[in-house]
């Protein structure tokens, strides 16, 4: 096996959720890496019909927080993955029949905790908030649907 190989394998096998998250912020090249590795995930149809939003502001992560039962952590960044609806209607996507949409989510997700993992940083998936309450929060524009929260943060030091 080659080196590359097998440093894409040993990525794979050693990354872990984290959800306790030091204080200190993410760097802003960090959660652009990020954000690209989702762009070069694999994509039902090629449609493409995510959007990301990345929150850094702590008090909006607080209140994010308090509307997330899922989110067990404290992180410094988080980053949402949206459905956009406008551009689903676009291309005929119909959510309750075209599962691929969901699919796109997960390796959404799967590019982005390993960008986060071989960058240093720790990342956990929520998919437990209300929609409502996180649309509040960030108000968010109605064509956006959010789907998951990534929280995303340098690992403290007794992370689980
Ligand atoms: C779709 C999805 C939703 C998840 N939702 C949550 C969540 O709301 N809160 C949480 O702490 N972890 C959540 N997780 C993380 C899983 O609990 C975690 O991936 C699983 O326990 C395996 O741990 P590992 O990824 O470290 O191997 C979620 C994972 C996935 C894939």
């Amino acid at each position: 096996m080659s080196d590359s190989a097998a440093a894409v394998l040993h990525t794979i096998r050693s990354r872990r959720v984290v959800r306790s998250y030091a204080p200190e912020p993410v760097p802003e090249d960090a959660l652009a890496e990020i954000l690209e590795a989702a762009r070069w995930a694999l994509n039902g149809g090629n449609r493409r019909i995510l959007a990301f939003r990345t929150v850094t502001d702590g008090q909006q992560i607080r209140l994010l927080k308090s509307v997330s039962p899922g989110m067990l952590g404290m992180p410094p960044a988080v980053i949402l993955i949206c459905i956009d609806l406008d551009k689903a209607a676009k291309q005929g996507v119909q959510l309750d029949k075209h599962h691929t949409t969901w699919i796109d989510v997960g390796t959404a997700l799967m590019n982005m905790s390993l960008a986060a993992h071989v960058l240093g940083l720790g990342s956990c998936p929520v998919t437990s908030f209300s929609r409502a309450g996180l649309r509040a929060v960030l108000e968010l524009p109605d064509q956006l649907q959010p789907e998951l929260i990534l929280q995303v943060g340098h690992p403290a030091r007794t992370s689980s």
